[in-house]
């Protein structure tokens, strides 16, 4: 990984402060894509505790659009070329909450934020000599299928529901996505992952650091973080996996998912409603195959 470039969202915490430690042990140079300055600076200094490590923080709040945007723009002024972004940060909300633009939370920081970010960083990684991109879905996507009817959970909120929902949506994206780099002949490929069942913080309230008792039980019951985050290193680096997209990762190895999860008809209409969402009027991919607009 020397000299490559790469993005990991939700970098301060949990499996994604371990993935960018990984790579940056690896010697790539890894932005550090986080919402909050003050945990992002906390974990940027424990994470250059060690020696030859190469990073650097950028602001990213998910749950805001313009932000997504701002990042995007901010990125692409200093750099030429992007080697992976790993769309990492997500949440399992509480209550039903609602992003900046409106929609439900998990929805919007666990995969539109992501889908958003993606798109806009399309023309940097096909400036890489094999641009990546890692979706981080999970075990949940099988928790159900996409509320089509409902897709911001104004009735009946169930945290788990939604949750589930949104790493469906990174699955069906990841296949949607491919499929399209594929028909232009593109370098770049898309994979998701589930990490395993990880002791982190992602039970714990950020405002008021309630339930981090439950994050402390988790360290007796699962696996670190430096684990959870092994596939997403493995999908980033390999170098056997130049080719290999579309595809549901667990443990490194491609693993079976849920019926839903393979339908490319909602695929495809994810994709588009998504477009719609973001503010989009034409698809980004559906311009010639030498550049993304
Ligand atoms: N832990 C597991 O067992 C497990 C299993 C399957 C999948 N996953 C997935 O793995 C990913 C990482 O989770 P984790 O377990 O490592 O939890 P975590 O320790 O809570 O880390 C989540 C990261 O996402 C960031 N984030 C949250 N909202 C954001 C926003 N609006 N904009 C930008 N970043 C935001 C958090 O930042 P703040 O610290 O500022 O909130 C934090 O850095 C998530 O997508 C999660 O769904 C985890």
């Amino acid at each position: 990984m020397t000299g490559k470039i790469v993005i990991v969202t939700g970098a301060n915490s949990g499996i994604g402060k371990a993935t960018a430690a990984q790579l940056a042990d690896m010697g790539a140079t890894v932005i550090l894509a986080c919402r909050s300055k003050e945990r992002g600076e906390a974990a940027m200094s424990d994470l250059m505790c060690f020696g030859g490590r190469c990073f650097e923080l950028m602001h990213l709040d998910l749950a805001d659009l313009d932000s997504v945007r701002a990042f995007a723009a901010a990125f692409s002024q200093k750099y030429d070329r992007l080697d992976a972004l790993i769309n990492n940060a997500g949440i399992l909300g509480r209550r039903r909450e609602e992003t900046t633009q409106g929609y439900e939370r998990s929805f919007g920081v666990n995969y539109l934020g992501a889908f958003l970010l993606t798109l806009l960083l399309l023309p940097l990684l096909e400036k890489s000599e094999q641009g990546r991109i890692v979706m981080m879905s999970s075990v949940a996507h099988a928790w159900g299928d996409v509320h089509w009817n409902d897709i911001n959970f104004t009735h009946g909120y169930n945290r788990f529901s939604a949750y589930g929902q949104s790493k469906l949506c990174n699955l069906l994206f990841t296949r949607a996505l491919s499929q399209k780099l594929r028909a232009r002949n593109s370098r770049i490929t898309i994979n998701a992952v589930h990490p395993g069942i990880v002791a982190t913080d992602i039970v714990v309230n950020r405002a008021n650091n309630r339930f981090r008792w439950v994050a402390s039980l988790m360290k007796i019951l699962f696996m670190t973080s430096d684990e959870g985050a092994k596939t997403s290193v493995y999908l980033t680096a390999d170098p056997a996996l130049a080719s290999v997209s579309g595809e549901y990762f667990y443990r490194c190895r491609i693993e079976p998912s849920s019926a839903a999860s393979k339908n490319l008809e909602s695929a495809e209409r994810l994709y588009a409603l998504s477009l719609r969402l973001c503010g989009y009027t034409d698809d980004p991919l559906a311009a010639k195959e030498d550049e993304f607009t």
